[in-house]
């Protein structure tokens, strides 16, 4: 494992993410309303930052082979994104409509947890549109585009992990204190860091890991030790968001995802 220091150019967006608290981009937001669908407007992007989404995209989608699931990469095929210009979150929205009735809003950064996780509860992501500056192109303090449509919104095409997704929010909504930290600790370790194994192999699911130049290429390693999913030991698992990820959890399957979280969250009374 790479120990790294704050600052040092080769951490994650997630390994950097609460490190600048004088950063405005990672100061949690509370918007008094965050335009849905149709709605949002198409930013009025530079031609540096329509190059910036033509970099990453590229870069990104020549690791996925061999790497992503099958899950993401058919999530992917349906999103259609653009490779020459930044996508329309307005078009993101209608394919989410169309395949698990998801939808998405415009989030003006990081938000406060509680927004955040109500959103979900409501199979609506909130996501940025606004894209990482050049000299950040590697990693970044803030979520932007890039971490948020093209590492989370093809899982959300899938249908139980769409299901998963919207049980956590309504978990959360229930979750104070202890088990608030325990569910934050299972968000990490599945929608953001999980992998899968598959039939072929063990393949990535986590947004985090798949918006990741660095995590992409570390995670299936034998540098990262693998254990199997189960929410209990999950739950306890602190996590370091300064480094390279040293543990990671496997699931059997998005039904096994879904089924294990709902029972793990009906026992801690968070679901009914
Ligand atoms: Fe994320």
């Amino acid at each position: 494992m790479e120990n790294k220091s704050p600052g040092s150019t080769d951490q994650s967006a997630f390994e950097k993410a609460g490190q600048l608290g004088n950063d405005p981009r990672i100061v949690p937001k509370r918007p008094a309303h965050m335009p849905e669908g149709d709605d949002i407007p198409y930013p009025n992007y530079t031609e540096e930052e329509q190059e910036t989404w033509r970099i990453l995209y590229k870069r990104q989608l020549a690791l996925l082979p061999g790497r992503a699931c099958d899950e993401f990469l058919e999530g992917l095929a349906l999103m259609h994104f653009p490779e020459n210009r930044i996508p329309a979150l307005a078009d993101v929205h209608q394919v989410l409509q169309q395949t698990t009735n998801w939808g998405v809003a415009r989030a003006p950064g990081l938000l406060h947890e509680e927004v955040f996780f109500q959103a979900l509860a409501r199979r609506v992501f909130p996501c940025t549109d606004y894209i990482r500056p050049r000299h950040e192109l590697d990693y970044t303090p803030a979520p932007d585009l890039f971490h948020d449509i093209f590492g989370h919104t093809p899982m959300i095409t899938h249908h139980q992990f769409a299901d998963f997704y919207q049980d956590i929010g309504k978990a959360a909504g229930n979750a104070e204190g202890p088990v608030r930290r325990e569910l934050e600790r299972i968000y990490w370790f599945t929608v953001e860091f999980g992998l899968i194994q598959s039939r072929e192999g063990l393949r990535i699911y986590g947004n985090g890991i798949l918006s990741s130049y660095k995590e992409v290429q570390h995670s299936l390693t034998d540098a990262v030790e693998k254990r199997p999913f189960d929410p209990d030991v999950v739950a306890q698992q602190e996590y370091d968001v300064w480094h390279m990820q040293p543990l990671l959890f496997v699931i059997e399957s998005f039904e096994q995802l879904q089924d294990l979280f709902y029972q793990w969250a009906r026992k801690k009374g968070l679901l009914s």
